[in-house]
């Protein structure tokens, strides 16, 4: 099954940025997307999201034409079947971690899993205020309320750019297994080449284009 289906996508800034950027992802299916510093790749990741209208080309998720679809629609699709994982961690700052992932689940009906944070290593400070953990400790309890919310499709930008590299191929692995179990899809931007060998497909984008690796 397709769960992303994206057509010639183009996009630009104050100049040009990309052009007639196309790709598909499949159900179990992993993307990763390279390339240099200001190449573009976040602003590609916000509008296979949904967060950015192409100025040409569509987005198709799960079949549907997203930017066709109407607000309520939107927010449905964002909140039930959409996990983005960016590039600043958004948790609410005042509250504990835990509190971080119960809003996440309450919205969109589903139970936080101990395993998970286990395997996450954060199960230990679950209970501290988002203030109170390292960068890193930050970053796996962003990836924790994702996870917890069982989307459909993943958008992870840098999702571990604030670990070391054991702990980055462990949570690589939790990601893998979710796909897996769960018949869903990435998208994952990284700087890092072990985690991008191990994604389906690897794009580079590059001078405006993105080209299959
Ligand atoms: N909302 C915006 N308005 C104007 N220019 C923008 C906007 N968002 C991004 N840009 C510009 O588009 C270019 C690409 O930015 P983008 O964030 O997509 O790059 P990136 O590949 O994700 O880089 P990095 O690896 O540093 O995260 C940059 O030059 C940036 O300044
Ligand atoms: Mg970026």
């Amino acid at each position: 099954m397709t769960l992303l289906n994206a057509i010639s996508l183009s996009h630009a800034f104050d100049y040009p940025l990309f052009e007639d950027i196309s790709l598909s992802l499949n159900a179990g299916e992993s993307i990763a997307i390279v390339g240099v510093s200001g190449s573009g790749k976040s602003t590609l990741m916000h509008i296979l999201s949904s967060l950015l209208t192409p100025l040409q080309g569509r987005v198709e998720l799960f079949g549907n034409n997203i930017y066709q679809l109407d607000d309520k629609a939107l927010v449905k699709l964002r909140r039930n079947d959409l996990g983005m994982i960016y590039q600043s961690h958004y948790l609410f700052k005042g509250f504990s971690a835990y509190e971080n992932l119960e809003v996440a689940t309450l919205l969109s009906g589903e139970v936080i899993d101990p395993i998970l944070l286990k395997r996450l290593g954060i199960d230990h400070v679950i209970n501290q205020k988002v203030t109170e953990l390292s960068g890193g400790q930050q970053q796996r309890v962003s990836i924790a309320r994702v996870m917890s919310k069982k989307p459909r499709l993943i958008f992870a930008d840098e999702p571990t750019g604030n670990l070391d590299h054991a702990t980055a191929m462990d949570v690589m692995e939790i990601f893998e297994d979710y796909l897996k179990e769960h018949h869903a899809g990435m998208v994952l931007v990284t700087h890092d080449e072990a985690l991008a060998s191990r994604c389906t497909h690897i794009y580079r984008m590059q001078n405006g284009l993105l080209k299959e690796v």
